[in-house]
């Protein structure tokens, strides 16, 4: 049976550390050359723009042996009306998988539903798995381990928190979210989340979740589609940028990360993003190096077998 990659924890514990593993593997060039995708064509269709998830699927798929075959709504008939029902069974006749960067998660789960092929999710509304299987393996890269850790989230509860939620859960680390009210994850993110191995608080001052912390992370105010709620985003979230003052309650040796695109002066300082605790430019060459672990995995040629 296929598998899909909709959420991280559509993954066991298990399967995301062998992933980390295997991509830490690829980075240092193990088994370069060699090409599971061989013969397949996988689909990339993108209804937001994207930079590093883009070209690192383009990349990676061809580094892997296979064929990106990239599409926007405007260029294929689903921009005019065509069902996703009747999209995803026509493409499953040509693709051997499918990354999908939508709006509404329901839509990658109708996509997923009539797809043969496996889905992977490319961004949603509410899930960002690839860009948190990437921090994953930069966390691991970097502090060797998750036990124990703590990870303080600045910021908004947004699809990539989620991630960072059901992340806690698999890899069982300490996560702080701190984000003004009305503003928290996912409510039914959360409470998976919270079924499994990591520890998870969500308070509003981000001092007291960047206390002693190991990891700081951030990500924009205003996500793409949130665009007509800028200014009141802007006023609630004030003070809950990342800059040096909060840097200085974390931990000597903490790493600061951001998904990016970074929205500079307003979720995060210059200085920091620029500083010498940031790894952002480590966290997104990690996309190509994660995703091409994923892609082995779920759509190589042992798949299945
Ligand atoms: N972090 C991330 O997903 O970046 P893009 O929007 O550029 O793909
Ligand atoms: N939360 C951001 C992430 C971009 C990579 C967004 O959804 O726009």
């Amino acid at each position: 049976m296929k598998r899909d990659f909709l959420r991280l924890w559509d993954l066991s514990s298990e399967e995301i550390f062998s992933l980390i593993e295997r991509a830490i593997e690829l980075k240092k060039g193990v088994d370069a050359g060699k090409c599971p995708l061989i013969g397949k064509s996988i689909g990339l269709l993108f209804e937001k723009p994207s930079t590093r998830t883009r070209v690192s699927f383009e990349v990676g798929i061809y580094q892997l042996g296979g064929q990106p075959v990239y599409m926007t709504p405007a260029e294929i008939q689903l921009g005019r009306g065509e069902t996703i029902s009747d999209t995803a069974k026509v493409l499953s006749r040509y693709l051997q998988g499918i990354v999908i960067r939508t709006h509404e998660h329901e839509r990658l789960q109708e996509f997923a539903v009539s797809s043969d092929v496996p889905v992977i999710n490319g961004l949603s509304n509410l899930h960002h798995p690839c860009q948190v299987l990437a921090d994953l393996m930069t966390i691991k890269e970097k502090k060797g381990d998750f036990k124990g850790l703590k990870v303080a989230y600045i910021g908004d509860g947004n699809n990539v928190a989620n991630s960072l939620l059901e992340a806690a859960g698999r890899a069982g680390f300490i996560l702080v979210i701190a984000c003004p009210e009305g503003y928290e994850p996912d409510a039914e993110v959360l409470e998976e989340a919270r079924t499994g191995r990591g520890e998870i608080i969500i308070l509003r001052e981000p001092a007291e979740a960047a206390a002693k912390a190991d990891v700081l992370y951030t990500d924009v105010w205003i996500s793409m589609g949130q665009e007509n709620e800028t200014e009141k985003r802007r006023q609630r979230f004030k003070t809950y940028q990342l800059n040096e003052t909060l840097v200085g309650y974390a931990k000597k040796d903490a790493i600061v990360m951001h998904c990016l695109p970074a929205h500079r002066g307003e979720e995060i300082t210059d200085a920091v993003l620029d500083g010498p605790h940031s790894v952002v430019l480590d966290q997104a060459e990690n996309r190509l190096h994660a995703q091409k672990a994923l892609m082995e995995w779920l759509l190589g040629d042992s798949y299945g077998k």
